[in-house]
């Protein structure tokens, strides 16, 4: 047995890095619905499969739709939803995946939360500073339309804050 495997120890994440050839980390996208988050991290993720890096995403899409589909977006709720995802980035991280969030997470509180739980060693956070007039102007999913009616509440950028 050589250092990589230790008897007495799980198999640690240098040696899942080793086999994968890559050193892991979290990609931390933050920014309002819209700003174009997930769509930058489709482009990355292309991008590194192609230079042979193994990737994974994970945004609202796969997230709220399965583990936190009994979460909301009350304070309480998007703090509970951001402390899930990144205990499961953690994992992902540990076994040598460069993985890429894509979150509103619209306070520093809850980015800082993410970071603790995820390790700041292996968190690197990019703002996608998209105006909210252009977001709203886009409106892929024609949510900002109904939180301007009301039909929407906590909606961030027009009720809730970022
Ligand atoms: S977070 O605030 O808890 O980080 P998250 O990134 O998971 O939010 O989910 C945001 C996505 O959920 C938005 O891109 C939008 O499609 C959808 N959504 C539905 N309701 C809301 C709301 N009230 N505020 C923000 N996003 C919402």
């Amino acid at each position: 047995m050589n250092n990589l495997f230790p008897t007495t120890d799980i198999l640690q994440r240098v040696a899942k890095e080793k086999l994968l050839g890559q050193k892991a980390f979290c990609i931390w996208f933050t920014g309002l619905s819209g700003s174009g988050k997930t769509t930058i991290a489709i482009a990355l993720e292309k991008e590194l499969h192609l230079k042979g890096i193994l990737t994974q995403v994970l945004d609202g899409d796969n997230i709220r739709a399965g583990i936190n589909n009994n979460l909301g977006f009350s304070e309480p709720d998007r703090l509970e939803n951001i402390r899930r995802i990144a205990e499961i980035t953690k994992l992902f991280v540990n076994c040598g995946v460069i993985t890429i969030c894509c979150f509103v997470s619209p306070t520093e509180e809850i980015r800082t939360i993410a970071k603790s739980i995820i390790g700041e060693d292996d968190f690197v956070e990019v703002f996608v500073n998209t105006p909210l007039a252009v977001c709203e102007q886009r409106d892929v999913k024609g949510l900002y339309a109904k939180a301007r009616k009301g039909e929407i509440k906590d909606f961030t950028g027009i009720s809730s804050p970022f």
